[in-house]
């Protein structure tokens, strides 16, 4: 069994594109392999976050995931400073990293040009907190996207120079995981091609949204006066919105209005009221989910706890041979 991790960032709600493109891989991960999901709120102080909001987004992220089907009994579900051995880990990791490799990452080229007011070491040395995270569980496996992948480099070239350094073969070279088929791209509909937290309003349908909020958004999605000839070529607008019906909606839905357009007698009003309607089908169920969560406090405190606890046993058995590895011995 593969030990699985992966790290969660606690900022903004749940998308159709973040459940779509990643956390339904998550739910058939846990299945398989030996997961650690863990919510990183160390990382997140590199934007200097109020306490309250802080506070609230990691609850947030937490009522999520497990709203949607992270499940604390089958995987280590935790909150990343309920780990200081992480660290522990990432100071020792930033003894060997280089000002160099840290300066030429792309993620922090790119933050340092957004927030020149706030260039800190924090984000310089991102990527050995990252390290840290992964192989302080002795992970193999790093569920990726296509931006974390220089980070997850960055963690092989930590782990071999750490492997290299004290002539031991201890922390395994983690890979990125295989979903095994394409990754989905979830497309947003204010016609830009993704769905994101951090595009135009409207663009993303939230789990948490309302019936209400979701028609409305739908409803507002960018269409045209329709196809002038036979199987007319679909813009990108329109091809997004047939790829959303077929993440929600039955095959013979998605059969129908293509037909109906490759006709030129596509409805869109009809399209998009189908494409709310089945949205919400598949979104209210978690939609009351997160309420539930929202207020269970003792609910949410155990599972915290549980993960915690789980997460230690193997973060200290680790940091505890890295103390004797690099001559940190008790007299
Ligand atoms: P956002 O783009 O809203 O800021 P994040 O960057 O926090 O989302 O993404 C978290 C996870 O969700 C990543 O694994 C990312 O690949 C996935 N994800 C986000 N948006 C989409 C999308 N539109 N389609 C597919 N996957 C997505
Ligand atoms: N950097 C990741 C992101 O921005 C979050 C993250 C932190 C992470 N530590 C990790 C992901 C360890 C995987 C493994 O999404």
């Amino acid at each position: 069994m593969e030990i699985v991790l992966s790290g969660i960032r606690p900022t903004g709600n749940l998308h159709l594109g973040n459940y779509f493109g990643a956390v339904k891989n998550f739910i058939k991960m846990q299945e398989e392999n030996k997961c650690f999901f863990f919510i990183a709120d160390y990382h997140s102080l590199t934007t200097h976050p109020t306490p309250a909001d802080l506070h609230g987004n990691v609850k947030q992220v937490l009522v999520e995931y497990l709203a949607t089907g992270l499940d604390p009994e089958k995987s280590t579900i935790y909150i990343q400073s309920d780990l200081p051995e992480i660290a522990e880990l990432y100071l020792i990791l930033n003894m060997n990293a280089y000002m160099g490799e840290l300066e030429r990452v792309t993620t922090f080229k790119e933050k340092a040009r957004k927030q020149p007011e706030n260039v800190n070491a924090g984000l310089l040395t991102y990527p050995s907190l990252m390290a840290a995270d992964i192989i302080i569980h002795k992970a193999s496996k790093v569920p990726v996207g296509k931006d974390q992948e220089q980070h997850l480099e960055m963690t092989r070239t930590f782990a071999r120079r750490f492997n290299r350094m004290y002539k031991e073969d201890f922390f395994p070279i983690p890979t990125a995981y295989n979903f095994g088929e394409e990754l989905v791209k979830v497309p947003g509909l204010d016609g830009s091609g993704k769905m994101g937290k951090s595009e135009g309003e409207g663009n993303a349908v939230f789990l948490a949204d309302d019936p209400t909020t979701i028609r409305k958004k739908v409803m507002r999605a960018l269409t045209d006066a329709g196809p002038t000839e036979p199987n007319q070529q679909k813009p990108d607008y329109i091809d997004n919105l047939f790829s959303l019906m077929k993440l929600v909606s039955s095959p013979d839905a998605v059969a129908f209005f293509h037909e109906q357009y490759n006709k030129c007698a596509i409805r869109y009003g009809d399209m998009k009221k189908q494409l709310a309607e089945d949205i919400i089908v598949f979104t209210e169920p978690v939609r009351q989910r997160i309420i539930e969560l929202s207020n269970n406090p003792e609910y949410l405190s155990k599972v915290a706890r549980m993960g915690a606890e789980k997460a230690h046993e193997s973060a200290r058995k680790t940091i505890g041979e890295v103390r004797e590895i690099i001559g940190f011995r008790a007299f």
